[in-house]
Formats: C-alpha cells, sequence, structure tokens
C-alpha cells in the first residue's frame, strides 16, 4: 500500500466510523459497529495499524501522526454516542416509570382524637349560645379549687387521698399546696376574680381524681364548665341552655331532667340528666352560684345571680358513638381511635 492510498483508506474509516457511530439507533447497533471499526482482532483501526507497519520506514512518522489523529477523533464519536444512547435511555426508562394517568397514593392523614371533636363541637355549639371560652391551669391552688368555692378545710372533698396533691417548689419554700384540679369549676373563680358581670364562659379540659380506672372512671377526664352571671338569671335559663347544648350535639330531640343534689357553691344544686333516644344518662351537676361564691370574688348577689354547669366530655362523647370502655379513649389503639 503506498502512503496515498494509505491515507485514503484512513480518511474513509474516520468518516464512516464517525457517521456509523452517530447514526446507532440503539447499543447493539452500536456494539455492531465498534467491533467493525475498532475490534481488537480484526477491526479496521487494526487493519490499518498492520498496514501503516508495512509502510516504508521514511513515511511512518507523517502517516502514523495522522493515524493517531483519526485514531482519537474515532474513539472521541464513540464515546459521545454512548452517553448519547445511555441518556436516551434514561430517559425512556423514566418515561415508562412515570405514568400520570396512574392514581396518586393518598398520605395516610390522621385525624382529631374523639374527645377533641367532641371539645371542638362543644366550643362551636356553646360559642353561638353567645359563650366565649375561658381557661385555668390544671395545677391549682386550693384557693380557686375549694376555698373560693365554698368548700371549706373540713370538707371531705379536700381529702388527700380523693385529690392529687402535688409537693411544688412554691410549697417547699413555704406556699400553700397546690393540687391538679379536681374540677373545671376553678375556672369559674378565675374569671369572675377579673371580670365584671354580665359573664357568659365555657371552660373545657382536663380534670383528676384518684380514682380506680375502670369502665365508667378514669383518673384523668375532661369537662366542660359553663357559667353565665347577669341580671335575672335562672334556672330556667340553666334548663334551655342545656337542652339546647344537648340537642345540637346529638341532632335531635334531648330532654334534661333536674334530680335535687348539693355542691358547696351552688345553692340550689343539681344533678343533670338528659335523655336521647329514649334513654337517660348521667350529664354532670349544676345549679345557682352560691350567693357566697359570688360575694368571693366581689360580685353583688343583690344585683346579679348566675348559673353554672359542669358536663362530663367522656360521657357525651361515649353516648353520642356507643362506647361502652372510657379507658378506650386513653390506650391510643388506633384500630379504635381510627373509627371517629
Ligand atoms: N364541679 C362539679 C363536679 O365536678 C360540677 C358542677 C359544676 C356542679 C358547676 C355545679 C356547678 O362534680
Amino acid at each position: 500500500m503506498s502512503l496515498q492510498e494509505f491515507f485514503q483508506e484512513l480518511e474513509l474509516f474516520g468518516a464512516a466510523a464517525t457517521q456509523r457511530f452517530a447514526a446507532a439507533e440503539d447499543t447493539a447497533a452500536l456494539e455492531a459497529a465498534r467491533i467493525e471499526f475498532l475490534g481488537a482482532r480484526s477491526g479496521r483501526l487494526k487493519q490499518l495499524q498492520k498496514a501503516l507497519g508495512q509502510l516504508p520506514a521514511a513515511d511512518r512518522p507523517q502517516a502514523g501522526q495522522r493515524f493517531h489523529q483519526v485514531r482519537q477523533q474515532v474513539e472521541q464519536a464513540f464515546k459521545a454516542a454512548q452517553a448519547r444512547l445511555c441518556q436516551q435511555q434514561r430517559a425512556s426508562r423514566s418515561a415508562e416509570l412515570f405514568d400520570p394517568t396512574v392514581p396518586g397514593l393518598r398520605p395516610p392523614l390522621g385525624h382529631l382524637h374523639p374527645i377533641t371533636q367532641t371539645i371542638e363541637q362543644l366550643k362551636e355549639i356553646m360559642g353561638r349560645l353567645g359563650f366565649s371560652l375561658a381557661d385555668g391551669p390544671e395545677v391549682e391552688d386550693e384557693w380557686h379549687n375549694f376555698e373560693a368555692l365554698n368548700i371549706p378545710p373540713e370538707h371531705p372533698a379536700r381529702d388527700p387521698l380523693d385529690n392529687f396533691y402535688l409537693a411544688t417548689a412554691s410549697q417547699l419554700a413555704g406556699g400553700g399546696p397546690m393540687l391538679l384540679r379536681s374540677q373545671t369549676s376553678t375556672v369559674q373563680i378565675r374569671v369572675m376574680e377579673r371580670q365584671k358581670p354580665p359573664v357568659r364562659i365555657i371552660a373545657v379540659g382536663r380534670v383528676y381524681r384518684p380514682d380506680t380506672p375502670d369502665p365508667t372512671h378514669s383518673p384523668m377526664f375532661h369537662q366542660i364548665e359553663g357559667l353565665m352571671v347577669d341580671r335575672h338569671v335562672t334556672m330556667a335559663d340553666l334548663k334551655t341552655v342545656l337542652r339546647m347544648l344537648g340537642e345540637s350535639y346529638f341532632h335531635g330531640e334531648v330532654h334534661i331532667r333536674f334530680r335535687p343534689s348539693f355542691f358547696p357553691f351552688t345553692e340550689p344544686s343539681v344533678e343533670i340528666d338528659m335523655s336521647w333516644q329514649g334513654r337517660w344518662i348521667e350529664m354532670g351537676g349544676a345549679g345557682m352560684v352560691d350567693p357566697n361564691v359570688l360575694r368571693a370574688v366581689g360580685y353583688d348577689p343583690e344585683q346579679v345571680s348566675g348559673f353554672a354547669f359542669g358536663l362530663g366530655i367522656e360521657r357525651l362523647c361515649m353516648r353520642q358513638h356507643g362506647v361502652d370502655d372510657i379507658r378506650e379513649f386513653f390506650r391510643n389503639d388506633v384500630r379504635f381511635l381510627q373509627q371517629f
């Protein structure tokens, strides 16, 4: 082969290889072209290399230089084709994987605890009746939990065995004893201490009593407290508000029954029964705010009167959903909670 023929062959090789690599439509075609042009044993490059070795020694440097240039170009073209196909493959694979018509996967959303749902409903109902939301601490002093509610030191309700008393820093420093509140009636006092009549509030929250847990008792449960103080407030107002609360909550006809009872901070006092769908259940206590309580917060019992009530929130929720064990609410078993 003359030098001229060699150059011709070399250029043909370069052009053909570059063209074939660029035109390869898949990896199989590219691999076939690679073997044909760059194959280590009998590829066309290999043959050109052999021809180069047979050129007259004087021509070899010149021929060799061009040979290396062309080889580099062709190898570059091969790599470019490889990258192009790889990219194509990736794009088509992800196009296969992403099907925009497949319905999405809904992330599992939680929901409010049934007791929280009941609380939200009660707040909403009482809000519509003009009662705003008041709040008080769960760790209380004896004044708000007992004293101001007309519960004197010798009263059995103050028995340390019936309450969760706490040894607090303030007590250790000589302050009065503190306890986990046993009723939300504490908030009545807190509101009246800082507000003049008229008062129309509810307070919702946890209360604590050292009861042994059973299907109807839990050492922690929730109450909703209502308090309305104004001129000429009567027990008829109390009964009406309770009936409207019951009917809005249960979405049906509700009857309210008062049974005579006693609470140190109301006079007269009643137990509230509510009947819905023909069954009576005990809901809590209520009464007309005792004049002693009104005086203790600086109200004039000759000018204003008021009612107060306290209902068990778990009871409402249990009655609504037919739950027969209060402990279920606090076991945190999602199989139970998911039903609401
Ligand atoms: N605090 C009372 C209880 O927990 C209920 C109550 C509230 C009674 C308001 C009268 C007035 O049993």
